[in-house]
């Protein structure tokens, strides 16, 4: 479904992603791994259209997008979920989740992907009347994820969903990645939680400095030292470096 060809891209002049190559097959959950400042939401952005290609391509179902603008991505249904803390917070749970509808037209449609989305997330049903700015770090994490479903995703590309949540509130995230998957979503979702993402996932990559290391089946990945080893150097060397600045 969606083909990353040698991509380059990055910041102005400052090249982040060297020439990364990936593959998202139709159906099912695929997990992009990595460590702080690896280029991992670079890689998300170059793909949804927020920053362009510097080289390389990206298909979406067979086609070309690298010189489409986002919207027009999004209208294919290659759909990216931002980072929880992008909810806008004056705003009712409603109202944004109505916003992840924008480049629709179809208002019958909406209403019923609203309703699916409440069926999906219960909590938000409750709390529709709320302002976001009042939910729990869970809640709005389900809260993105429903928003991003209301652009009615054929895949949906998640940034971190995990990040600065409880354990119980991840295990909660993840089993309903889950089902939005058994509904026939595909799923890119971009984690640090390595082992949580390799039991949700059917087949993982490791990005670091900018290029992939290691792919493969999770289930293998799981058990494979040189994955363990590669997340612990990249958190020491992030730590020394925190230690520094
Ligand atoms: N808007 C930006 N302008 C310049 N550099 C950026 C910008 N966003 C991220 N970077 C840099 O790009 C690198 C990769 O960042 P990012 O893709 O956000 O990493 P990750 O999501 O894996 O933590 C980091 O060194 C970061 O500082
Ligand atoms: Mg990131």
């Amino acid at each position: 479904m969606l083909q990353i060809n040698d991509v380059h891209a990055g910041y102005g002049n400052l090249k982040i992603l060297r020439g990364v190559n990936m593959q998202v097959p139709t159906g099912g959950i695929v997990t992009l791994l990595g460590g702080n400042g690896t280029g991992k939401s670079t890689l998300l952005k170059a793909v949804s259209g927020l920053i362009p290609l510097m080289e390389g391509e990206v298909l979406f179902d067979g086609v070309s997008i690298s010189k489409m603008k986002p919207h027009e991505r999004m209208r294919l249904g290659l759909v990216q979920v931002t980072q929880a803390k992008e909810a806008y917070p004056a705003m009712t749970v409603e109202e944004n989740l109505v916003l992840g509808a924008y480049t629709r037209r179809d208002r019958a449609g909406i209403l019923a992907d609203l309703e699916r989305v409440y069926e999906f997330f219960p909590v938000l049903r409750e709390r529709r009347k709320q302002l976001s700015g009042t939910l729990s770090g869970g809640e709005v994490q389900m809260l993105v994820i429903g928003r991003g479903l209301m652009a009615k995703p054929k895949m949906l590309m998640l940034d971190e969903p995990s990040a600065a949540l409880a354990p119980k509130v991840v295990l909660e995230i993840f089993a309903n990645i889950n089902r939005i998957a058994k509904t026939g979503v595909t799923i890119l979702v971009v984690e640090q939680n390595v082992r949580m993402a390799l039991i949700l996932a059917q087949y993982g990559y490791i990005i670091r400095d900018g290029v992939i290391m290691i792919e493969g089946e999770a289930k293998k990945l799981i058990s494979d030292p040189a994955v363990k080893e590669s997340f612990l150097g990249g958190s020491v060397a992030n730590t020394a470096k925190a230690l520094r600045n």
